[in-house]
Order: C-alpha cells, then structure tokens, then sequence
C-alpha cells in the first residue's frame, strides 16, 4: 500500500548515515526490499537513522524533525516516511508525519491518501488530531498537505507563519513530530521555506543522494540552516542511485 510506483519499488534500498556529535558514526548497509512503509520501518538503516537521531535529540520528546535537502529528488520523503514508521513501530511513542511540502505533497503516497489539509478546521483552533489521518501502522498518524494552492489565499509570507504554527501545534499534541519538508534548492515562493520552518524543529536533517548531490549545494544548505539558528543533527547520505552499492 503506498508505495512509489515503478522500479523504485523494488529498487535497492541504501542510505548510509553520518551524524555528528559522534553520536552515531557512520553505518553503511544494503538492503533489497520490496519498499512499503511498513517494510521501511523494518530496514536496518532506516532503524539506525532513527537511533542516532533519537540520541541527537537526547530522547527529549515531546520533539520535533524536520528532513529536508539541497534539492529536489533526493529521498526526503522515503526518510521522513522511514524515521516516523521506525518511531511508531519500534518505541511507544505517539508519531505525526506531517508534509510541509506543499509546493509538491508526496507523503500521502506511502499511505495511499490524497493530499488534503483541513485550513477551516486548523484555523478555528482545532486539533491537528481531528485533521491528521490514522494510517496502516499503530501510533502513526499523518497530516497531509493541502493541494498545491488551493485553500491558500494568503501570501507566501503568511505560509511560512502557517507552517510554523502547523509544526508548533502538533508537536504540542504528539510525541515525535517528522516534517516532510521541501527542499532549500531552488527557494519558490509558493514553498513554505524549510530554513523558516528549520527554527520551530527540535534537530534538522539533511537528505543528500550520494554522487548526485554536489558538494556545494550540500555545504550552502547548511550553511543556510546553521545561519537561521537550525540544530542540523547531521547528514542521511542517501545512495540508492550509488552502483558501487549494488
Ligand atoms: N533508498 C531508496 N531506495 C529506493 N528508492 C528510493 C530511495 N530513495 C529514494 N527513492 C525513490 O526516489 C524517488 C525520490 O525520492 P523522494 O523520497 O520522493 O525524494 P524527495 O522527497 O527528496 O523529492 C522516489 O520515487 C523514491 O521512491
Ligand atoms: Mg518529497
């Protein structure tokens, strides 16, 4: 259910991880697996992602993740997806995946739902609980985004202050909240910019596919988030594209 279409379904599933703080060091592991979410929360890497992720934190929760990237393509959603089905299935934590990117929603495609978000509801102070979705797995819920524009008459100014009240709210609902972000590369004004939405997380990712990524690109979106005041945990080296790994 949910799963991306076409070979990348079956494709081989790599991510090696990096992490400062030498919380984590490095793990690089290869898994071939028919990719579902819930497969995803099963893949060694992924539950590694999550460990370092959770000592980076100092497994002080209620918290906060946002994953985002240089630029488009780069695994984003496939770890945001990862980390909130690791969290849910594997701790007894209450988990919200919530997809920031409404410039192109594509969280809702792991759980097989459309990309919807309730703005009357949110905006009359409802709960983010009313408006987010159950899904196929116990503790792990999900906002949707809304529909690229519609339900936004306001100006991209007022998106970001939308997205930052999105991820302030949930996490005051939920344990371990993991935002699906866009990517810092190209900046769009119809995007709710994720070096913004970087200062109301707990810890920042950065999903880098490796051998693609360049390593400029790498270092400015750092620099970017580290600017703003972000608390960039470290580096997801995604590098499924990667032959040596096959
Ligand atoms: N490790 C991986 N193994 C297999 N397919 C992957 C992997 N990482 C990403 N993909 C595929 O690459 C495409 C882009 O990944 P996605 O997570 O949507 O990137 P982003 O959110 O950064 O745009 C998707 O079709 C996804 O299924
Ligand atoms: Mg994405």
């Amino acid at each position: 259910m949910g799963a991306p279409a076409g070979d990348e379904a079956t494709a081989l599933c790599s991510v090696v991880l990096e992490a400062r703080n030498g919380t984590g060091g490095k793990a690089i592991m290869t898994q071939s697996a028919s990719v579902t979410v819930k497969t995803l929360a099963d893949i060694i890497e992924m539950k590694r992602i999550y460990s370092v992720i959770d000592n980076a934190l100092g497994k002080t929760y209620p918290a906060c993740l946002l994953v985002t990237s240089g630029a488009r393509g780069e695994g984003k959603t496939t770890v945001a997806a990862g980390i909130a089905a690791v969290a849910a299935t594997h701790s007894t934590k209450q988990v919200l995946a919530v997809d920031l990117n409404w410039f192109k929603p594509a969280l809702h495609e792991w759980f097989g739902l459309d990309p919807v978000f309730d703005v009357g509801t949110f905006r009359n102070n409802g709960l983010i609980k009313d408006i987010a979705q159950t899904t196929n797995i116990a503790n792990l819920d999900i906002l949707t985004a809304s529909p690229p524009r519609e339900g936004m008459t306001e100006s991209a100014g007022s998106e970001y202050m939308l997205g930052t009240e999105i991820v302030t709210r949930a996490r005051a609902e939920y344990d371990f909240v993991v935002v699906d972000a866009s990517s810092i590369f190209p900046t769009n004004r119809h995007m709710m910019d994720p070096v913004t939405l970087s200062k109301a997380a707990d810890g920042v990712v950065l999903v880098v596919l490796m051998n693609v990524t360049p390593r400029q690109q790498v270092k400015r979106a750092r620099m970017f988030l580290k600017t703003a005041g972000a608390n960039v945990l470290g580096v997801v080296v995604n590098q499924w594209k990667n032959p040596m790994a096959r």
